[in-house]
């Protein structure tokens, strides 16, 4: 494990009995831990020392991790930490929570403690805890133990926290994974005090098995890249060369202060904003210049290794799956120079083992970490890892050096709580059973671990998924704007011919409502109210899509489509499972989204009150084609979008010569100070932590340079995410406009409108959406939206009667970075088939557990 606190020595992989920490933590404590959490390290494919760079990093978990048994300590006097370690036999080490502060703990217990200390110093209270960590990492390989420890502890002291809830406060709302991961990191920089970027522990938290993790360290964006080199009949080795690997020995600190120094040299915020070498040639200092430049070089093999790893394969086979690993293979070993030539970073061993694995025909290898010790990845055809064990071995022996050891590197799932093993439950064994036989450091097949179990709701989306995006073909071919959209109300009311739901359409609009009552309750249950919307924008599409849209002038360029695909698809999936089903479903096909205030029409049409009783909640999801992967949700509690009104304005003046403007009253002046003037009223008028926005996005006047007109009219949009500053725009903006008008002698029409209210999620219900996706996709599969988004929505109007949660999807082909792709609303707007049938699993699970609860 990297730092001063290494969680023991090595245990020796053979001859050492496996204890697990269920074991430990009885036979130091007694009785039964409530839980056992488990967090993997990492393996990092590509991106070294580009983390604190704000740069790109490529890892991935690990089979082999940490574990923690944890159990709460009620009670008075109960606010200690107690914590043991198998690989730390001696020592039981208690630490009080009252007033821990970084440089109270040293060694191995710092990272437990620093996450106490961190999760606290971030508004999460923490139990009383008595914790038994055990790990089948070996110590000092650069497999980052250290994060493993501090996010395995996290996980525990916030699993624990949730059983305690009166105690903690923390209101049942799990902690979002990369918020947790940044807590773990804290812990390590500022209380155990090593300065690491937030690769390892976002590995930790957010991989997902079978793939690697492109995390992009300024956004913190993340996307999962599928990467199964068994699939091209490769191997991954992970070859701990024994030399002991320490961070907080200062060559760390020091490289990163080196980075830092020429990032400021350069005049840059982050070594990140380099995008070629060449830049980085422009430091005088020649090691400065070396360090800035492995950090470009790196960040770009990382871009290239996600590019070879996405790439579709040709199909006579010239890009084979064999050649895109011998390519990656290639700049395994372009990193490996870097980081010794440019970065200075590498060791003897780790040197010896890629120039004794490459001549035994791996792909490629490099050193990994944090450097002057540790492991090398070596990416091996699979019939070449008998040769390249062998001839690294034999290396070593030349040298005399300690043998390496050889261990497998599966990419596997991120940290969790693992299941009760079944059998020795009976003795309180809550480690799995696998997991034990992990010690013997092979990583296992992540399938193997008994752990979350299977959702079929989702398997049963993913059979619908081909019928799913017929539909979403046939509705985004013949795109409909506006309220009036009878071939897409077609459409959906084929696809639910047949069903037993009761259907209704709208009277001023083309709406379809079609409610679904359960047969558990017999009527008895609770309503759920589910949304997808129909509309299109006027948009000419210019993807070249084989399934278009044939009408000019008209496109699905929001992903309403999807929305409405889906919801079709949940409704099949739920009536299928009719007896079961604990209340009342309505399912809310909506047209005129986009500006026309479709939900407020069918609200007034009854759609509330559809089923005979008012919905408990209200659901609503909507794809995004750029800023989230494909797959991923991402919701919030409270605002999630803007309201958004319009500010109608015309400037009456009196007309006349150009050259003699005081003989005239020219409105164009005045009506511009008027657009200035509202960029004050914003920043002078409202509170900064509950934003506006005021954009003029249409301003007409005049007809030539001689002529003063006699009006000018423009158009403004207000956006604001509170009802309170809503409503002082309103008073606001007529005050200012009329005042400036008569400032100058002249006079203004001005119209506030309002149009859509601030999409509020409930707090209760963005959790339990929240929960729902990582308890229905599994982890790093939702995050929780750090700000709401400055478009508006009309679903604004069903969440001001109904508590309920508006959640995002990521839509992004995987080709396409969601950083730059074309944006909803644009012509070249790609919104990919892939998230249909998790859109349509998400709909079905949240009214199925909505209405569970009751
Ligand atoms: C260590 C640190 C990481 C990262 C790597 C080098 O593992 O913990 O943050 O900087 O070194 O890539």
């Amino acid at each position: 494990m990297e730092g001063a606190g290494e969680v023991g020595g090595a245990p020796e992989a053979s001859g050492t009995a496996p204890v697990s920490s269920g074991e430990l933590f009885r036979s130091r404590f007694g009785g039964e831990p409530d839980g056992v959490w488990l967090a993997p390290g990492r393996a990092n494919l590509m991106g070294e020392h580009t983390d604190y760079n704000d740069g790109y990093v490529l890892p991935f978990a690990l089979g082999q991790g940490v574990t923690a048994a944890a159990a709460g300590r009620p009670g008075p006097g109960s606010r200690q930490l107690t914590l043991c370690s198998r690989q730390e036999p001696a020592a039981t080490v208690q630490i009080a929570l009252d007033g821990l502060a970084p440089g109270q703990v040293t060694g191995w217990a710092a990272y437990p403690a620093g996450v106490a200390w961190a999760l606290e110093a971030a508004g999460y209270p923490v139990p009383g805890a008595c914790i038994a960590i055990d790990s089948d990492l070996p110590a000092g390989a650069g497999l980052s133990s250290s994060a493993a420890l501090e996010c395995a502890t996290a996980l525990a002291l916030t699993g624990l926290a949730q059983t305690g809830l009166a105690q903690t406060g923390l209101a049942g709302q799990a902690i979002p994974r990369r918020e947790l991961a940044a807590i773990a990191r804290r812990a390590e920089n500022e209380f155990v005090g090593v300065p690491t970027g937030i690769m390892d522990q976002s590995a930790s938290l957010l991989s997902q098995a079978g793939h690697a993790l492109l995390l992009d360290c300024r956004s913190l964006d993340t996307s999962q890249v599928p990467f199964d080199p068994a699939a091209a009949e490769a191997t991954l080795l992970l070859i701990n060369t024994r030399a002991k690997h320490e961070l907080s020995d200062g060559e760390y600190g020091q490289r990163r202060a080196e980075c830092e120094e020429a990032a400021r040299r350069l005049g840059v915020s982050s070594l990140r904003s380099l995008t070629t070498p060449a830049e980085a040639d422009k430091l005088a200092d020649p090691v400065l210049r070396r360090r800035a430049r492995h950090v470009v070089a790196d960040n770009q093999r990382v871009l290239d290794v996600v590019a070879l790893l996405s790439a579709p394969l040709a199909p006579s086979g010239q890009h084979s799956p064999v050649d895109i690993y011998r390519d990656i293979g290639q700049l395994l070993t372009e990193s490996h120079a870097s980081l010794r030539d440019d970065f200075e970073i590498s060791w003897p061993e780790a040197d010896a083992t890629v120039e004794a694995a490459l001549a035994a025909g791996a792909f490629g290898a490099r050193m990994m970490g944090g450097g002057f010790g540790g492991s090398v990845l070596a990416l091996v055809p699979a019939t070449a890892a008998g040769p390249v064990r062998d001839a690294v071995t034999a290396a070593f022996a030349r040298h005399a050096w300690t043998p390496p050891e050889f261990l497998d590197a599966v990419p596997s799932a991120s940290a969790r709580r693992l299941a009760l093993a079944p059998g020795p439950r009976a003795q309180g064994d809550m480690v799995a059973p696998d997991h034990r036989a992990g010690l013997s450091r092979r990583a296992q097949p992540e399938a193997r671990r008994p752990e979350e179990e299977t959702v079929p709701v989702r398997d049963e989306a993913a059979k619908l998924a081909g019928e799913i995006a017929e539909l979403r073909h046939a509705i985004h071919r013949e795109p409909e704007i506006g309220l009036d959209l009878p071939k897409t109300q077609a459409k959906v009311l084929d696809a639910l011919s047949g069903l037993p739901l009761e259907i209704s359409t709208g009277q001023a609009l083309s709406s379809v409502t079609a409610v679904l009552r359960g047969g558990r309750r017999s009527g008895a249950g609770p309503v759920v109210l589910l949304r997808g919307d129909m509309d299109a924008l006027p948009v000419t599409e210019e993807t070249g899509l084989p399934y278009a849209s044939a009408v000019p002038g008209a496109m699905h360029a929001c992903g309403h489509d999807l929305h409405t695909a889906m919801l079709a698809g949940a409704a099949k999936l739920l009536c299928a499972r009719q007896a079961d089903l604990p209340g009342t479903v309505i399912f809310m096909f909506q047209p005129g989204e986009e500006g026309y205030a479709g939900a407020r029409h069918m609200i007034s049409e009854g759609v509330l009150d559809a089923a005979g009783q008012r919905p408990v909640a209200a659901y609503a999801l909507h794809v995004t084609s750029n800023k989230l992967p494909c797959g991923m949700f991402s919701t919030r509690p409270g605002p999630m979008l803007a309201a958004a009104d319009q500010i109608r304005v015309t400037v009456h003046g009196r007309g006349g010569h150009a050259s003699q403007p005081h003989r005239a009253a020219d409105p164009i002046p005045v009506a511009a100070e008027m657009v200035l003037a509202f960029q004050t009223l914003v920043t002078r008028k409202f509170d900064v932590f509950d934003p506006i926005v005021i954009t003029v996005g249409s301003f007409h006047a005049g007809t030539t340079d001689n002529v003063i007109p006699d009006r000018a009219r423009f158009l403004a949009t207000a956006r604001s995410y509170s009802a309170a500053s809503r409503a002082s725009l309103a008073e606001l903006v007529p005050r200012l406009i009329k005042g400036i008008a008569l400032s100058h002698g002249l006079h203004a029409d001005v119209e506030y409108a309002a149009e859509y209210p601030v999409t509020v999620n409930d707090a209760a219900e963005a959790a339990f959406a929240t929960a729902t996706i990582a308890d229905a996709f599994g982890p790093g599969r939702g995050e929780t939206a750090e700000f709401p988004i400055t478009g508006a929505e009309d679903f604004s109007f069903v969440l001001n009667e109904v508590p309920g949660a508006f959640v995002f999807l990521g839509a992004c082909p995987p080709d396409r970075d969601p950083e730059s792709a074309p944006t909803n609303h644009s012509a070249l707007a790609l919104f990919d088939d892939a998230a249909l049938a998790e859109g349509t699993a998400l709909y079905a699970e949240l009214a199925l557990r909505r209405l569970a609860q009751g």
